[in-house]
């Protein structure tokens, strides 16, 4: 299985069964203007919370592959009043068997809310098991203690965690967020886009490797085999 970067919190995840993108914030994003978001084909959106760094180009994407937006009940209904007719909500602690295999809506200690000012529900983040691997997106959240439940209760092969600070868990408490759960292998996301979450590349894969972490740091627009 595949992983693609389109920047910020947004990746493609290519099982042999589906496509999966989360949180599309393509054309906004300055660092990603190579990416042709006209370009690209999923079979899911899936969304964690309803940030407008997390949705901004889901609209356009869901109307033109008529992917099935995935997410939690308050921005799947959103999106139905938008038009968008194959949609399947969720809601936190809830798993469903989907073609591709199975998912569950887990908890992120964040918030969450549409562009419009219209509540978009509690944010949340993804366990995921597919191509017979288990894929934590952590979505925006903070260093939590659920995430020791997590790591409990799954085998995570993969954990995608924020690490730019701020709006989210930082290095150190990522690092932190590996331990409970129970995974090394750790892909970064939400850094580097603005100005409050960049991050000193050399520092943050120093401090991971100082704790035995493998801290991921893809190039935007890179490909890498899970
Ligand atoms: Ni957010
Ligand atoms: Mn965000």
């Amino acid at each position: 299985m595949n992983i693609t970067y389109f920047g910020h919190a947004c990746f493609l995840l290519e099982t042999s069964k589906a496509k999966i993108l989360f949180d599309p914030f393509i054309s906004p994003n300055e660092l990603a203007k190579e990416i042709d978001v006209e370009a690209i084909e999923c079979d899911y959106v899936l969304l964690s919370h309803g940030h407008e760094d997390h949705i901004a180009d889901a609209e356009s994407i869901l109307k033109r592959t008529h992917a099935t937006l995935v997410s939690n009940f308050e921005i799947v209904s959103w999106y139905e009043g938008k038009g968008i007719k194959n949609t399947h909500p969720m809601n936190i602690g809830g798993a469903w068997k989907f073609d591709f295999g199975w998912a569950k809506y887990v908890y992120a200690s964040h918030s969450s809310v549409m562009p419009d000012g219209t509540y978009g529900g509690n944010p949340g983040g993804w366990m995921l098991e597919v191509d017979n691997k288990v894929i934590y997106y952590a979505g925006d959240t903070g260093l939590n203690t659920e995430m020791r439940l997590l790591g409990e209760r799954y085998a995570i092969d993969w954990a995608i965690l924020p690490i730019g600070d701020n709006f989210t868990m930082g290095p150190v408490d990522a690092t932190k967020a590996s331990d409970f759960l129970n995974c090394p292998d750790i892909i970064g996301m939400h850094f580097d886009t603005f100005g409050y979450i960049q991050i000193d590349h050399e520092s943050v894969k120093d401090l991971f490797a100082k704790t035995r972490k493998n801290l991921t740091l893809m190039e935007i627009g890179a490909t890498k085999e899970l």
